[in-house]
């Protein structure tokens, strides 16, 4: 097959808007410049970093993103305001390249409860937005919120005044994932024959996933001329998330036969965007999840395996180097150097900075003193823990536990907060509801406990505990997540991870206009 420019599909990636506004995927800007940087390894056409107006966090992040995008183009999501688009804008026009995004809704339901705007109201906001925000920049997305529920004469009209005010790229959403992939097709196909300019735009889709079913939405959409693809890495997003990006991705690399287009996606940059992505959120991906799953490429049945040693085709219908899983060559002991480390890392799929990498190390060290056998999964998990430990406002300094059968725990824990050494003893209805009372006395918080789980990274009794802590204050839901050796020290940090995230988050909701949803506007 040529790959002819009418058979690209460009990718756009919301993970850091819709995406992060997910409950419990919140991110810093540390933490969304690292995500950011994967993007741009994965060779995405577009990014959108953010909301611009939503809260100051979300400006920042954007200024921050658009002050080091190279070829990637970046984009804000606005209202069909002048205010939001001022602000995308401003946040926007550091990057060589950026794009503002301006959506409306466009259903009954929405615009009659939501909006309470007529139609005729609607197409006037388009109007004015799409020219509004086409004076500031060259390339303007406009979006059908709630698309795929929208009446199709409304719709058509809408994407016509859209275009004709100056908008290169019309997005369908499927917003609340309720569309059937023939339903789907048919939709976009209908655009396609109806709307008198529509030749002037790129058509663009995106689909949520409440149905199971926002991939297969999305690559029916190709069949009837869209060419661009709104999605995730990993699928997070709003409910049951967004199209996944690497399932996307890989279903057009691998079936070229079904799906003759092609993206510029570097798909070697698949896993370790992904596991990055986890790390940061604490959102750990399904083992079984298409593509990035920790069974995705794994045989474990008889057969299976014989089949494999046979002949990989028999039951892989992709290669595991195509997505950046190699095979491990190296195993990690105690004796081995940092360099030998940093291969080990990029091996598994982690392109990690030389200053993380040295923080990392010293981890490493300490762990393969505690332990004999060092598995790619306690790697995994130290990565994990490492990514939350840069730029922390509240630390874990030491922990001490004294419990058993016959006497109520006593726990000393010293944690440094704002620059601040601050030591606690407390007694509670077990080590860890001791440790969290302690910690609450120090860091002031409302917060729920809404998970608290704890795995074994490996088999063995010298195995590291992965703590996974979810906390809810007030609407704001954030995840924790850290291993260690001693389950109660991952435990701790675990907890003190998600009142990080959740002390940055207050700060952006108190700063900014208290949106928090995509279907909220
Ligand atoms: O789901 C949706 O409709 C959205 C739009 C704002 C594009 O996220
Ligand atoms: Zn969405």
């Amino acid at each position: 097959m040529s790959e002819n420019k009418s058979s690209k599909v460009l990718i756009f990636d919301t993970t850091l808007r819709d995406g992060e506004q997910s409950p419990g995927c919140s991110m810093n800007l540390s933490e969304k410049l690292k995500i950011f940087e994967s993007l741009q390894s994965l060779n995405v056409d577009i990014v959108e970093a953010g909301f611009a107006i939503a809260s100051d966090g979300d400006f920042e992040a954007i200024k921050e993103i658009s002050k080091i995008a190279k070829n990637t183009k970046v984009c804000s999501l606005a209202r069909a305001a002048e205010q939001d688009i001022d602000r995308a804008y401003e946040a926007l026009k550091h990057a060589p390249n950026f794009r503002i995004h301006t959506f409306i809704a466009t259903s009954e339901l929405h615009m009659k409860y939501k909006l309470r705007l007529s139609r005729d109201e609607v197409l006037d906001n388009i109007a004015k937005s799409v020219k509004y925000a086409r004076n500031l920049c060259d390339d303007i997305e406009w979006s059908a919120e709630d698309g795929s529920r929208s009446n199709f004469d409304f719709l058509c009209k809408c994407i016509e005044v859209a275009i004709k005010s100056g908008a290169q790229t019309v997005n369908i959403p499927d917003t609340v994932g309720y569309a059937i992939p023939d339903e789907f097709k048919n939709l976009i196909k209908k655009i396609k024959n109806n709307v008198s300019n529509i030749d002037k735009a790129i058509i663009s889709v995106h689909c949520h996933n409440d149905l199971g079913l926002a991939v297969s939405n999305s690559l029916s959409a190709l069949d009837a001329g869209a060419r661009q693809v709104e999605c995730t890495i990993n699928g997070i997003g709003e409910r049951a998330g967004n199209a996944s990006m690497e399932e996307i991705v890989m279903a057009i690399k691998t079936r070229k036969d079904f799906l003759p287009y092609f993206t510029d996606v570097n798909t070697k940059e698949i896993l370790q965007s992904s596991r990055l992505l986890s790390a940061i959120t604490g959102f750990a991906v399904q083992p079984n999840k298409a593509i990035v799953g920790a069974n995705a490429f794994a045989h474990e049945s008889g057969i299976h395996q014989d089949g494999m040693l046979k002949h990989n085709k028999t039951y892989e219908i992709m290669n595991p180097e195509s997505i950046g899983l190699s095979k491990s060559k190296l195993v990690l002991g105690k004796h081995s150097g940092r360099h030998a480390f940093k291969e080990k890392l990029i091996e598994m799929g982690y392109n990690l900075g030389d200053n993380f990498i040295n923080e990392a190390f010293k981890r490493f060290k300490d762990l393969s003193d505690k332990k004999k056998d060092i598995y790619d999964k306690d790697l995994i998990a130290l990565v994990d823990n490492e990514v939350h430990f840069t730029d922390e406002l509240v630390k874990l300094i030491n922990l001490e536990v004294n419990c058993g059968s016959t006497r109520n725990p006593k726990i000393i824990v010293q944690i440094n907060y704002k620059g601040k050494l601050v030591e606690k003893e407390e007694s509670g209805n077990g080590p860890v509801d001791s440790i969290f009372k302690a910690i609450n006395s120090v860091i002031k918080n409302n917060a729920k406990l809404e998970l608290f789980q704890i795995h074994a990274v490996t088999k063995g009794t010298d195995a590291q505990a992965e703590v996974t802590v979810r906390l809810n204050e007030d609407g704001i839901s954030v995840n924790g997540l850290a291993s260690d050796t001693d389950t109660m020290v991952a435990s701790a940090n675990a907890y003190i991870v998600a009142l990080n995230k959740l002390i940055d988050k207050r700060k952006r909701k108190n700063s900014g206009i208290g949106i928090s949803s995509s279907t909220n506007y």
